[in-house]
Parts: structure tokens; sequence; C-alpha cells
């Protein structure tokens, strides 16, 4: 899985590192700080970050750099949750109002609307089953593993020996994601994310990857 995600890695930063001989590239996630003293923008007054820009990264595809939105689903018995997730083709008109991130109680949060409780700041994590940790908020019924966000890596998000500027999101030292694309009546076009952590092969076919899954990065600045 290391090398297979290596390879993906090499064709996604690809140019700049073709010249890098033909070492084995190695991705070392080292994560920064608890809470939120690491991300751009900590106002230590407050002991929150943001606003933050949440966006796709080294997918090597035209989403690079796109924001990530929530999509809703409504719980039986009430109550909102959803994923975090890239759509297919950005929203210039929506942008002006962009959901807001920030990092409040030491992780990071989106400004949503959910349902009854109204507005709120709404803790994202990765939840599902190993093999699905879904990067998104208040999901039902939390199976294992329920990742605790961090962040990683600002100065050592080493790929090959060579530093990648940025902060980059991740949990249990896994920065890298899965990118799927989905099609639905209801929700449209769009990526969800999976993080790409211990027993995350598909169940089915047993490969690193789903079938037309790519990698990716999700990566944090400053407004
Ligand atoms: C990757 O780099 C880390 C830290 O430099 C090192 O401990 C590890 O052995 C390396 N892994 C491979 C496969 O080269
Ligand atoms: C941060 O706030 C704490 C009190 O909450 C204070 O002791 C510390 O000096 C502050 N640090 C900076 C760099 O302002
Ligand atoms: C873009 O966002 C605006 C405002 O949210 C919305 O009215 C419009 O329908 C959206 N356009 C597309 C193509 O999704
Ligand atoms: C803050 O995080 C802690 C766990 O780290 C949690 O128990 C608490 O409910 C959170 N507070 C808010 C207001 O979300
Ligand atoms: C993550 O890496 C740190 C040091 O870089 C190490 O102390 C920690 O045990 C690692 N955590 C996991 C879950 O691998
Ligand atoms: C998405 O699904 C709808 C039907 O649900 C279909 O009409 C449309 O062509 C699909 N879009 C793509 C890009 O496959």
């Amino acid at each position: 899985m290391e090398y297979f995600q290596s390879i993906l890695i090499k064709l996604a930063i690809g140019l700049t590192l073709i010249s890098a001989t033909t070492a084995t590239l190695n991705v070392t996630a080292v994560p920064l700080a608890d809470g939120c003293v690491a991300y751009p923008g900590y106002d230590n007054a407050t002991s929150t970050a943001g606003p933050l820009r949440v966006v796709a990264d080294s997918t090597g595809k035209e989403l690079d750099g796109f924001r990530f939105i929530p999509k809703f689903a409504i719980a039986v018995g009430g109550g909102s949750w959803g994923f975090m997730v890239i759509p297919t083709t950005e929203n210039k008109t929506a942008d002006a109002k962009e959901t807001p991130f920030r990092c409040g109680n030491g992780t990071l949060q989106a400004h949503l609307n959910v349902g009854i409780q109204g507005d709120r700041w709404q803790t994202l994590i990765a939840a599902g089953t190993p093999a699905e940790s879904v990067f998104g908020f208040g999901l039902p019924d939390l199976p294992d593993p329920n990742y605790h966000l961090k962040i990683c890596m600002r100065d050592s998000h080493i790929v090959d020996g060579v530093v990648q500027p940025g902060v980059f999101l991740g949990a249990v030292n896994v920065t890298t994601w899965g990118f799927n694309y989905q099609n639905n009546t209801e929700a449209g076009e769009y990526y969800f994310v999976r993080l790409l952590g211990p027993n995350s092969n598909n169940l089915a076919t047993g490969k690193p990857l789903n079938p037309g899954e790519f990698t990716g990065y999700i990566k944090i600045t400053a407004v």
C-alpha cells in the first residue's frame, strides 16, 4: 500500500520530482502541536484560529484548490449530519458565502446550519468504518474509528526528502485521502473523501483504492 500510494503521489506532484531520481518516495507525516496553536492565524487571546480555507490539494485533477462544502443528510430521529465534500465544479457565485472554517475547541470546525439547533460551529471528523473513514460531521451512531482530526506537517511534510509547504489535515499520522466521485439524484455530483489510514483497503477487492478513487491531501491555509 505504501508503495502504491507513493506512485500516486509521484504522479500527483509530477514534474517537480521527476528529476529527483528514481528513489522510492517516502512520505513522512509528523503531527503538529495539539489544539489550535499550529493552525494558520492562531489567536492566543481566544485560543482559536481562523477564518481558514480548506481545499483539495495534490490530486492531479482540476479540483486542486477547490473548497470543501457540506452535504447534509437528515438523520432518523432528527439532527443533521453529513459529509464535507468537493464539488465537481466550483460555484464562483457561492464562493462569496462559502462555508466558514476555523480551529476551535482544539479541532477543525465548520460553521453549519444543523437543523433545529441552528447555525453553529460543528466539529469535523473522519468516521465510519475502518475502510470508510469519511470526512464529515455529526455522523450518527459513530462506530470505530472516529478519528479526531489533527493537522500535520507544516514544516515536516516530507516527500522523498523534499519538504512540502502548507498545513495538511489527517489523523493517526496519515494525511493521504481517497477522493471518490458520486453522482446521485438527490445530492448531485461531488467527491467524498475517506482517510487512507490503517485497514482502509477496499473490503471487496482488498486493494488500497476503490474503483475510480484517486489520492490527494486536504490543505489548510488562512483565508
Ligand atoms: C521514511 O523516512 C523515515 C524518517 O526519515 C524513516 O524512519 C523511514 O525508515 C523511511 N522509510 C522508508 C521506506 O524509506
Ligand atoms: C498567550 O496567552 C497566555 C494566557 O492565556 C499568556 O500567558 C501567554 O503569554 C500568551 N502568549 C503570547 C505569545 O501572547
Ligand atoms: C451557485 O450558488 C448560488 C448561490 O448559492 C446558487 O443560487 C446557484 O444556483 C449555484 N449555481 C450552480 C450552478 O450550482
Ligand atoms: C470540546 O471538546 C471536548 C472534547 O475534546 C468535548 O467534550 C466538548 O463537548 C467540546 N465542547 C464543545 C462546546 O463542542
Ligand atoms: C505519530 O508520529 C509520532 C512522532 O512523529 C509518534 O510519536 C506517534 O506515536 C505516531 N502516532 C501514530 C498513531 O502512529
Ligand atoms: C449523473 O446522474 C444523472 C442521473 O441521475 C445523469 O442524468 C447524469 O448524466 C449523470 N452525470 C454524469 C456526469 O454522469
